[in-house]
């Protein structure tokens, strides 16, 4: 055994202790770490032909890596819509990574089990029925793809073509239509061979990034009954709008269509009564991706997907093998995801939902609307900025007064994480170059808000 794996294997109690207390001073200091930092990555280092040990590779972590760092599991990381980890995620993340389980087949641990209870939990947490199974993913854009890949097969199926066998060109044009589509859908359809050009934009309602149904019903009937997809979004990441889910699966009586619904955070409305009715639906979609890195606040990367024809996905994912198994009546994972191979990610998911459960979840969500509605006043209310969209759920869209010319917005964005008070993303909204900031972690609080606003003021001003 090469000498340092052996003194490691002996000192490993004092290897995780350090490891620990590092991960406590950063998790201790997140509070005040600068939100984002100017990129410096460390002076290139060669390829170590004998290593120094573990303490030596944490050390030299500390000093070459760790510095340039952002704060994004912290309380004023606005950018994207980002998630932190709770505690109790974050201890099954490490034992995830301890018992190194390879969730593929249930041949040789109850491990396949602890994810379908978790699922099973998920599913229930965002009002979807039992006729839906899922699986864990590694996030939203993986979670769409797996139900952009069934809705394709199914899409088949209506027209006697078994894609997963023939392969897409035998399928010819399935349209995709969607009102304001997440960038992730082209990427999947990029991917799977359907090409981002079979995206067909419908019109939006007016002033919303919520699909017009009259306006989808009549690109639905220009299709003359060739089979479709139609993705429905709970959740758009400038103005959180959502599709109405109900009124678009009733279309289902008259055309023939995939629904898949894209929820990657909009689906924790579920949790939050006043809310619920956004979402209200959701259980009649065919499909649906939901991440968990964002806000559930367990780490990267985990989503789940939800589908209710498991038999369309393993012919499309499974991977059969003397030496893996078959697909049977309850197919293992490693015949239902992208991934073959996969961690228990389900660990992390587990241990927040034990530790909190649904009551502790819909705390954070709930308090997290309230803080992007209290920023949204504090917005109106400044002078140089004014709110694009109302705050419908966790993310404040605004730009700046005047002529929100590109440039402008930009210059702001910089300044606003180069003061690494808070860091947020730019964006576009309805033509007009914006900022957004998106709460989703479950460490901020009041306090965070009002220095997030002062910063705001400051720099807008
Ligand atoms: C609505 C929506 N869909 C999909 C995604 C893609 O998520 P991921 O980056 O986890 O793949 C995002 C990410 O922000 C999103 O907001």
């Amino acid at each position: 055994m090469d000498p340092n794996l052996a003194t490691d294997l002996a000192r490993f109690p004092d290897l995780l202790t350090a490891a620990r207390d590092s991960a406590m001073r950063a998790l201790a200091g997140v509070g005040e770490r600068p939100a984002a930092v100017a990129p410096r990555p460390a002076a290139p280092a060669p390829l170590p032909m004998r290593g120094v040990g573990a303490e030596a590779a944490l050390e030299l972590f500390g000093q070459r890596w760790e510095p340039g760092f952002s704060g994004s599991a912290g309380p004023r990381y606005l950018g994207f819509v980002t998630g932190g980890a709770t505690p109790a995620s974050v201890a099954g993340d490490w034992l995830a990574a301890a018992f190194d389980q390879n969730v593929v087949t249930g041949l040789d641990s109850s491990a396949p089990d602890l994810e379908r209870e978790a699922v099973g939990w998920l599913r229930e947490l965002f009002g979807l029925g039992e006729r839906h199974d899922g699986a864990f993913v590694t996030g939203a854009t993986m979670s769409n793809l797996t139900g952009l890949a069934i809705g394709r097969e199914w899409a088949g199926e209506q027209l006697g073509v078994p894609v997963s066998q023939s392969g897409v060109q035998a399928l010819g044009e399935i349209p995709v239509l969607s009102g304001s589509p997440h960038s992730s859908i082209y990427k999947a359809l990029s991917v799977l061979g359907m090409g981002r050009g079979c995206v067909r934009e419908i019109p939006v309602l007016p002033d919303r990034e919520a699909v017009d149904v009259a306006a989808l019903e009549s690109a639905l009937s220009t299709l003359d009954g060739r089979p479709a997809i139609v993705v429905a979004n709970a959740g758009t990441v400038n103005s959180v709008d959502f599709d109405d889910l109900r009124a678009i699966a009733a279309l289902r009586e008259r055309f023939p269509f995939w629904l898949h619904v894209d929820a990657a955070f909009g689906a924790f409305a579920a949790l939050v009564p006043e809310h619920a009715h956004l979402v209200d639906g959701i259980d009649e979609a065919d499909s649906v991706c939901v991440d968990l890195h964002k806000w559930l606040n367990v780490p990267y990367d985990s989503a789940v997907q939800f589908t209710h024809r498991r038999d369309l996905q393993t012919r499309i994912f499974q991977n059969s093998a003397a030496y893996l198994g078959f697909p049977g009546q309850d197919p293992d994972f490693v015949h239902l995801t992208p991934e073959s191979s996969r961690r228990l990610r389900a660990l992390p998911a587990w241990f927040s939902l034990t530790a909190y459960g649904r009551q502790g979840h819909a705390e954070i969500v709930e308090r997290d609307i309230a803080l992007a509605r209290l920023l949204g006043a504090r917005v109106e209310a400044m002078p140089g900025l004014r709110l694009l969209a109302p705050v419908r759920l966790n993310v404040v869209c605004f730009t700046v007064t005047g002529d929100p010319d590109q440039q402008r917005v930009d210059a702001l964005v910089r300044a606003v994480n180069a003061d690494g008070e808070l860091f947020l993303t730019p964006s576009v909204y309805k033509g007009v170059p914006a900022l957004r900031a998106a709460f989703s972690n479950w460490r901020t609080t009041e306090r965070d808000v009002e220095r997030i606003a002062r910063a705001l003021g400051n720099l807008a001003s």
